[in-house]
């Protein structure tokens, strides 16, 4: 485990320079943009540029190298460096207890384990969970095992199989016939061997951890990228070609790994970082990762227990993460309930319907309309939101929006949101600190400020407003917006509240 003084006892902020907007928000100024520039003028106090956090340390960049967490890459993970930082910026200490409502890969947790910090996460997707439950179990794994199966995996090869890969529609021929025939008889052969549960479950984590690097898809955002040589992508052309439309140029991922290179390459990884590992253990501490939504899970936790929260949700991105991760979760056979999770999301996609009415619903079954109403007040009455909301009308209007439902998407981004604000004001006890890292963004021209709006709405469900600690690189646009709306530098923040 590696060493760190708990917390810094030197300040951690190493320039201040209030990054007030100078640009404007609406551009030629067809909208109204005086809330926003109000919400900037009021909260420019808080801001703060750090270099402890670049964008290297906010991505899963730096985790590419990282003991543990390396072993399952997670794009839109935060970094280890990071949550270690805001440990000791918040002052958490091994007995405390902490919270990732949004936990993705698990790095808050992962971390909260090496320092014995308590931590609860929530997390929707499967895969997520399969992740955490191989890397949590780091401490326990017997090694003389692993080594056995590295030498079962070189030795010999699994007999063939008529297994098949429990594809989803917009997974079909992600892998070449030979591939997915291998990936199945690893699959079934390594599920055969009379190994122990952990290590059964970490076989399926290596396996589901390789799937894109042996397919003809990359992860891209908002979709998987498709090679050239898929079936899909050659079955397209041909379709296109009689239409007299010109081909779609796929990606060329080059020479694949077979499924045992790779399974092999990722198996001497985690050996080591085990034996590694297992020299010093860390001390006692409780982790556990609640599988749902953040929405129908927080209010049920007990109020006041969580001395930090240390979280990412998803951005106001359009990224679609069960269309990212749609190998893993086929992988895992989640089916049909692919659509379930994807309306389940933090509403970030324009696909996602409202969830108000539900949400309405649960809390009258809890008993708790009173504070429903309280909070859906606050979002429907905050006026920078209103003045997006109305914004984007009018850029709708104008034919800017190119597609509408980025509407109701960016409205129903900041009333979830709100709702989770308010459980977490809740959960956490008087003196919590809660950590949000999130990425402002620009449709149809209207900036979206989304760490100050974030922070406005978490004033006024009480919370103190502490710091919004700003990456010294700002983010760019989208091709489609510089391209109708010249670029417009976006902020990457780290905003911090406090319970009072
Ligand atoms: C930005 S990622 C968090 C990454 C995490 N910090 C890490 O280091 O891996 C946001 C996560 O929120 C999850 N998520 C989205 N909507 C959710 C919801 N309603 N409840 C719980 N988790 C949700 C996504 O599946 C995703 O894993």
């Amino acid at each position: 485990m590696r060493q760190l003084t708990l917390p810094f006892d030197t300040p951690i902020y190493l320039k201040t320079s209030p990054i007030v907007t100078a640009h404007p928000l609406s551009h030629d100024g067809l909208c109204r943009e005086d809330a926003r520039l109000n919400l900037e003028t009021q909260y420019a106090y808080l801001l703060e540029e750090s270099d402890l956090f670049n964008r290297r340390v906010v991505s899963f960049q730096a985790n590419k190298t990282e003991t543990l967490h390396s072993w399952i890459k997670y794009r839109e993970g935060f970094s280890a460096q990071l949550v270690e930082t805001l440990f000791a910026e918040l002052g958490i200490q091994p007995g405390h207890t902490i919270l990732d409502p949004f936990a993705g890969s698990c790095t808050t947790l992962l971390e909260a384990k090496m320092w014995g910090v308590n931590a609860t996460g929530i997390e929707l997707l499967p895969h997520c969970h399969l992740s955490w439950q191989a890397k949590a179990r780091a401490f326990d794994y017997d090694i003389d095992e692993l080594v056995q199966i590295r030498r079962l995996v070189q030795q010999q090869t699994p007999p063939s199989t008529n297994a098949v890969f429990p594809h989803l529609l917009i997974t079909e021929s992600a892998f070449s016939p030979e591939t997915e025939q291998e990936l199945m008889a690893y699959d079934q052969w390594l599920a055969e061997q009379e190994f122990s549960a952990d290590t059964h479950l970490l076989c399926q984590a290596l396996l589901m951890s390789l799937l894109e690097e042996v397919s003809y898809t990359r992860k891209d955002g908002q979709y998987l990228r498709w090679d050239g040589r898929a079936l899909k992508i050659k079955q397209r052309n041909q379709q296109r070609n009689q239409q007299g439309k010109e081909p779609i140029q796929g990606i060329d991922k080059g020479d694949l790994p077979s499924v045992k290179q790779a399974f092999l390459h990722h198996l001497n990884r985690v050996i080591q970082d085990i034996v590694e590992l297992q020299k010093q253990p860390p001390p006692t501490s409780h982790q556990t990762v609640l599988e749902g939504s953040a929405l129908d899970i927080l209010p049920t936790l007990k109020p006041n227990q969580f001395d930090a929260v240390i979280t990412s949700p998803p951005y106001a991105n359009r990224y679609d993460y069960t269309r990212t991760y749609a190998l893993e979760l086929a992988y895992l056979n989640v089916g049909d309930a692919i659509f379930n999770l994807r309306q389940q999301m933090l509403s970030c996609t324009v696909e996602n319907k409202p969830k108000i009415d539900q949400l309405q619903e649960f809390y009258l079954s809890l008993e708790r309309e009173a504070e429903f109403v309280k909070t859906l007040n606050v979002v429907q009455t905050n006026p920078v939101l209103n003045e997006i909301n109305h914004a984007l009308q009018i850029r709708n209007q104008e034919g800017d929006v190119n597609n509408q439902g980025v509407l109701g998407m960016i409205n129903q981004y900041f009333t979830e949101l709100t709702f989770i604000f308010a459980e977490l004001f809740r959960v956490c006890r008087s003196g919590a600190h809660v950590a949000v890292v999130n990425d402002n963004v620009r449709y149809a021209g209207e900036v979206i400020p989304v760490d100050l709006l974030c922070t406005n709405l978490a004033e006024a469900l009480g919370f103190e407003p502490v710091k919004v600690y700003v990456l010294p690189q700002q983010k760019g646009n989208s091709s489609q917006q510089m391209g109708k709306f010249g670029r417009r530098p976006l902020r990457k923040s780290i905003t911090v509240w406090k319970k009072p």
